[in-house]
């Protein structure tokens, strides 16, 4: 394509681009009421715990998550009670894992500011998480959601499934392209496929759609990890810590991709800088150098936007009733967001 081209469609992209308040303004009521359920749930009268959960809502994640519960509902019906209670659950779930996902990376920043593990130690952020977790898990009983419940503790057995593979693909330093598909679907796109599933069972969908909105999900999920793990070799400020993965032995897409282009010898020595366990910024530097050098970002924004592309084509084959240019645009969104 010539120079002119290429500049011509990037700005087309990027003209077309919303963004996330932008595509929410449609359901900012429904945001507004999933809020006030979120905090009253946290509620409790543990002085410490309430200290923490204090700090915790002072700090707001980018909801994306009950977003494609209410823009999956009301593709297919109405956002009522069901979808309330399926986002509030949703993000209880997602926060206690962020909570325990710091624990486990060591890391001491979250949306912006120090993460819980570093302002009251791991103890309180293993408690905190599994307070929340059950929250999450009790509201589905108290309501008697018992599909929803299905669909949640699933998604949650498989989080953690993938967080602990990836723990011991990491030490043994063995991963490869199929091995980081499979964790990145269970700790993150599980979680996000079950917010598409349980916004068509909230909006009492078929059978048959609620089952293609899990698949759509899932793909969804994996091109929003792609994206993560893309933030981690680049050079914005996306308020946690970037180079994270690098310093943590955690082998990406853009690693793994920069690997499949590199002779053995270029292989072996990045390797072994990249098992260090204490790297100096030296050493980070030059891992970040290979994978750029050898396209590594290229091939892995490649990848997500062809399962952006996937979800969307099978989007199409179902029969929306309203909403669909909005759930497309976020899933735009997911790919190209800042943070
Ligand atoms: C971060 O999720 C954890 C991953 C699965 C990569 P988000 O990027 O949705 O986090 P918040 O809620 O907006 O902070
Ligand atoms: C996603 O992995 C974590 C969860 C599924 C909880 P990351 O470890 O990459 O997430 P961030 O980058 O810390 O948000
Ligand atoms: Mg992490
Ligand atoms: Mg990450």
């Amino acid at each position: 394509m010539a120079e002119q081209a290429i500049l011509d469609s990037n700005f087309k992209n990027q003209y077309s681009l919303k963004s996330l308040s932008d595509i929410t303004s449609p359901i900012q009521n429904d945001l507004d009421v999933f809020r006030d359920f979120f905090e009253e749930q946290t509620d409790t009268d543990i002085f410490l715990l309430n200290k923490i959960i204090e700090y915790l809502l002072r700090q707001k994640g980018k909801e994306i998550r009950p977003t494609l519960v209410f823009m999956t509902a009301r593709m297919f019906g109405s956002v009522d009670r069901r979808s309330y209670i399926a986002a509030t659950m949703i993000e209880l779930l997602h926060t206690a894992t962020l909570i325990h996902d710091d624990v486990v990376d060591d890391a001491d920043k979250r949306r912006g500011f120090l993460s819980i593990n570093k302002l009251w130690k791991n103890k309180a952020g293993v408690l905190l998480g599994d307070f929340l977790l059950s929250k999450g898990l009790l509201i589905a009983l108290e309501n008697r959601e018992y599909d929803m419940l299905q669909i949640l503790s699933g998604a949650v057995k498989n989080m953690s499934e993938g967080e602990l593979r990836q723990l011991k693909t990491a030490k043994l330093f063995n991963m490869t392209e199929d091995r980081y598909f499979q964790i990145i679907t269970e700790k993150t796109a599980s979680l996000i496929s079950a917010c598409c599933e349980c916004g068509a069972t909230a909006a009492g969908a078929s059978p048959e759609v609620i089952r293609t909105m899990k698949d759509v999900g899932m793909k969804i999920g994996i091109a929003f990890q792609i994206k993560d793990d893309l933030f981690d070799y680049g050079l914005d400020d996306i308020g946690k810590p970037k180079r994270n993965d690098i310093q943590e032995r955690k082998v990406t897409l853009p690693l793994i991709k920069a690997f499949e282009k590199s002779s053995t010898m270029e292989t072996i020595r990045i390797k072994r800088l990249m098992r260090k366990r204490k790297k100096s910024s030296r050493d980070v530097n030059r891992i970040v150098e290979f994978v750029h050098e050898k396209n590594g970002l290229l091939y892995a924004k490649e990848s997500m936007e062809q399962y952006t592309n996937e979800a969307l084509e099978l989007l199409q084959t179902l029969p929306v009733s309203n909403g669909q240019d909005d759930f497309e645009s976020l899933a735009r969104f997911i790919i190209n967001r800042k943070k």
